[in-house]
């Protein structure tokens, strides 16, 4: 059966959030990029991700709470992460802590770890399903393991429409990028994942060094695999001048196939990021060609993102 397609209406959403109470898998909108939902506190249900995704079970999940007091609930809150909290949540930030003895998600979702990776998604589709559902939702990017993720319903239903129960259609995500990853478990405060809210956003709020994952530090998120986000072309990074024949991916003013922004704005670069590599890979090309994107603020997980779309497979 194909998944059923669900409006952003209260009916559907309350439709929505009875499939996961009854254990089913649920891709819906946030505004970083949609995600594939089940009950955090059902194994089956998380089984279920891992399964639709053919995702290694060792990679641990993020839970998704409409609520600070849900959140509470599940981990040793601390005023770092209140701090951070007051500055970006709801929104594309997510905190890794201690998790409580008595959270009651199931163990797959931590793949084991004593720690729990939680967040608020901003977008109001994502806020009002949670809120219907009433619960935590874990929620890995809706994407087969290794593609790229995605920022359309239509993108969901393409990779895993005969794998679910149903996708909330809420449009294009607004950020495009995953979630900024914060490791709040030692200090310093580690950076697992760069993301939608920038290292010195972050860096302000807790006028403290930020370290940086190193390569020799592990596996503890996916997105740190070396090769990820792949779609099935090549990818060349930092194009000067195009081949014959390859899909042609810009960055401000340069002759291409699609301009992530003509502008050079960053945010409007991440929004477009992933449904443009979705069309390009589309076109059958065997190598996506990308022009430079600069190291600062939002183009860092850009250039994460595409660095890793280029690695070996
Ligand atoms: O923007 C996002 O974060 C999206 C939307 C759907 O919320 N979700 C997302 O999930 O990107 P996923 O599964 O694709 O990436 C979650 C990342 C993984 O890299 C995982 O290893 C890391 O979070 N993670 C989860 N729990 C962790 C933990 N306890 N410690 C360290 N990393 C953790
Ligand atoms: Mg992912």
């Amino acid at each position: 059966m194909p998944a059923l397609r669900l409006s952003a209406s209260t009916q559907d959403l309350i439709h929505a959030a009875r499939l996961l109470a009854d254990g089913g898998l649920v891709a819906f909108p946030t505004e970083t990029v949609y995600g594939l939902g089940a009950d955090a506190r059902q194994d089956r249900a998380v089984a279920r991700i891992f399964e639709a995704k053919g995702r290694p079970a060792f990679n641990p999940l993020i839970v998704h709470c409409a609520e600070l007091d849900q959140v509470k609930a599940l981990v040793h809150w601390s005023e770092a992460a209140q701090a951070l909290a007051d500055a970006f949540w709801p929104g594309p930030l997510t905190l890794v802590l201690p998790l409580r003895a008595d959270a009651g998600v199931s163990r797959l979702v931590t793949a084991g770890l004593d720690s729990l990776a939680v967040r608020m998604p901003a977008a109001p589709v994502a806020h009002s399903l949670l809120s219907a559902f009433g619960g935590p939702v874990a929620a890995p990017s809706a994407n087969r393991s290794g593609q790229i993720s995605p920022t359309r319903a239509a993108h969901v239903m393409a990779d895993l429409g005969d794998r679910i129960e149903a996708v909330v259609d809420g449009g294009p995500c607004a950020v495009g990028l995953e979630s900024t990853i914060l490791g709040l478990t030692g200090t310093p405060p580690t950076l697992l994942r760069p993301g939608g809210i920038t290292e010195d956003a972050l860096g302000a709020v807790l006028h403290t060094h930020i370290a940086r994952r190193r390569e020799t530090d592990g596996i503890t998120a996916p997105g740190q695999t070396r090769s990820h986000y792949a779609p099935r072309a090549k990818v060349r990074l930092n194009a000067v001048e195009f081949e014959p024949g390859e899909a042609r991916l810009g960055f401000g003013p340069v002759a291409c196939d699609l301009n992530l922004s003509p502008s050079e704005d960053l945010t409007e670069a991440a929004a477009n990021l992933f449904e443009y590599l979705h069309r390009l890979d589309a076109t059958g090309a065997g190598t996506i060609a990308i022009t430079p994107v600069p190291h600062i603020g939002l183009g860092v997980a850009i250039n994460d993102r595409l660095s890793r779309a280029a690695a070996e497979r």
